[in-house]
């Protein structure tokens, strides 16, 4: 029975087998050995009493033979077999004794040989001394006799000297059967021990490892190939581990600093201000630029809320199918009169009627952020172009602008939170370099993928895709266990 809660050890289920395999193997060699050992005894035992009954049958045989050479044939006897005597009885048509080994009634009763079954071996039975005999019965004729009559000879071998080799031989068997098991388990044991050590270190390794000393790798030198990919599946997940949590521990002093920045800017002003009295309307003032900061800091509380539910795994969306040239046309309407201002023309490119099964409002904030950006880095004279397109399974919306472009290096780190490719500028108009973060999350939400093209003094061109209809169905799971993505503010 095993314990509740702690199974047995690999170590000791290996010792296990192993003593258990090689035991069972022991002792079915010796099993077979000492059946083969008492047939061979019992083999001799047989050959000597049918040897004897062909020497008395010999004798029988003779036309002269008489009651006194069965007498003397009988006398001969005891013979020695390994140091055990031979018995015979002589008994004649009608069961009466002709003669036999002196004392024979009494140790070995005709009974005993009364239901002797001929095949297969003869059997043994125990004289009334108690001591082991082989026994054998057959009739034969006796030719001498007038008239040649038939005649039942009874024979028996002590099998004593037999019985003990046997006995000797099961005891020694007994003894290295036990050493057997002793040094089965001793060596299952052992090789347990080694096949575990370097689980045993990989373990070690591991239990050291913590949010401070990620950088530690489990020693892949030296394991046996199966644990070596273990070890490098898990040093593969270590530096997964590591990645994010540096990712995570820079954006959490960068959230700090994005939020120390405007504060200190409120607590300044309200310092300067309070230096003296003031007229009505310069606290006015305070109050209206007090604002814009409150303003700018929900907004970015509200984005990094909005990045930390979209990450969090259980999140789910709700999607309903829509026509992606509406939707399009709807932004492209949200965001014509401040592109007419700043002189770039805003156009949508789709065919009709091309739909996917997509978060509306989420598509429309990730779609939204982009015409942002590209607005905000379109000189005037420029295009926005929102195209969408249908490539199979999956959609394709771009978003392509005829602006100042991303430099090549940085192109794959605008997608990290906080990055800014001009920090000064992209404070200066709002951006905390959230936008694309965002855009990001929305499309893993979606199953699909965002990529950037771009070439600096010519444009860029971000490119959405993902499936037009989810694999998995409705995203309707038990309620309780889902977050529901929430953006109440339409700010990217
Ligand atoms: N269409 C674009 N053209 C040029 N630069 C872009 C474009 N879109 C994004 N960028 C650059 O990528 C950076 C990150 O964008 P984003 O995550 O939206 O942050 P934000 O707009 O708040 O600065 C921006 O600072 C900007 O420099
Ligand atoms: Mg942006």
């Amino acid at each position: 029975m095993e314990r509740p809660g702690r199974p047995a050890s690999l170590a000791a289920r290996m010792t296990l087998w192993y003593a258990l395999s090689t035991f069972s193997l022991v002792l079915m060699a010796s099993g077979f050995l000492y059946h083969a050992l008492s047939e061979s005894l019992a083999h001799d035992e047989d050959a000597l009493l049918s040897e004897k009954f062909q020497n008395l049958t010999v004798r029988m045989d003779d036309r002269t033979s008489d009651l006194n050479d069965l007498r003397e044939f009988v006398g001969e006897l005891p013979m020695w077999y390994r140091n055990a005597s031979f018995w015979t009885r002589i008994l004649d048509d009608q069961g009466r004794l002709l003669t036999e080994t002196p004392g024979m009634s009494h140790s070995l009763p005709l009974a005993l040989f009364k239901t002797l079954p001929s095949k297969n071996g003869n059997p043994m039975a125990t004289s009334t001394e108690g001591r082991p005999f082989r026994i054998f019965s057959a009739t034969g004729i006796w030719t001498g006799h007038s008239p040649p009559s038939r005649v039942t000879a009874q024979m028996a071998v002590d099998i004593t000297s037999d019985q003990a080799i046997l006995a000797k031989f099961r005891a020694e068997l007994w003894t290295v059967l036990a050493f057997a098991i002793l040094a089965c388990a001793l060596v299952g044991y052992g090789i347990a021990q080694r096949g575990i050590r370097p689980v045993r270190k990989m373990a070690e390794t591991a239990a050291r490892i913590s949010s401070s000393t990620l950088y530690e790798r489990l020693e892949r030198s030296g394991l046996p190939s199966e644990l070596s990919d273990l070890a490098g599946t898990f040093n593969e997940m270590l530096d997964r581990l590591e990645n994010s949590f540096t990712r995570l521990s820079r954006f959490s002093s960068d959230i700090a600093h994005e939020l120390r920045t405007p504060l200190q800017n409120l607590r300044g002003e309200a310092e300067v201000v309070l230096t003296k009295a003031r007229q009505p309307s310069e606290y006015q003032d305070l109050l209206g630029s007090f604002l814009e900061e409150y303003q700018r800091l929900s907004t970015l509380i509200d984005r990094l809320l909005f990045l930390a539910r979209a990450e969090n795994p259980q999140t789910q969306i709700q999607r309903e199918e829509v026509d992606l040239k509406k939707e399009l046309g709807l932004l492209q309407d949200y965001y014509g009169p401040s592109a007419v201002e700043s002189g770039v023309a805003v156009r949508v490119e789709s065919l009709e009627g091309l739909r996917a099964n997509l978060d509306r409002s989420l598509f429309q904030r990730a779609v939204g952020n982009l015409v942002e950006n590209a607005l905000k880095h379109t000189p005037a004279g420029g295009t926005v172009l929102l195209r969408a397109s249908n490539g199979g399974e999956r959609v394709r919306v771009e978003v392509a602008d005829t602006g100042r472009g991303i430099p090549q290096e940085e192109v794959s780190l605008v997608f990290d939170r906080f990055y800014r490719v001009d920090p000064s500028r992209s404070l200066a108009s709002g951006g905390a370099g959230l936008g694309l973060p965002i855009v990001k999350s929305i499309m893993e939400l979606h199953e699909g993928t965002v990529e950037i093209q771009s070439q600096t003094g010519r444009g860029t061109t971000v490119v959405l895709s993902f499936p037009a209809f989810s694999q998995e169905t409705g995203h309707e799971k038990e309620a309780g266990s889902s977050v529901v993505v929430d953006y109440s503010s339409h700010s990217n």
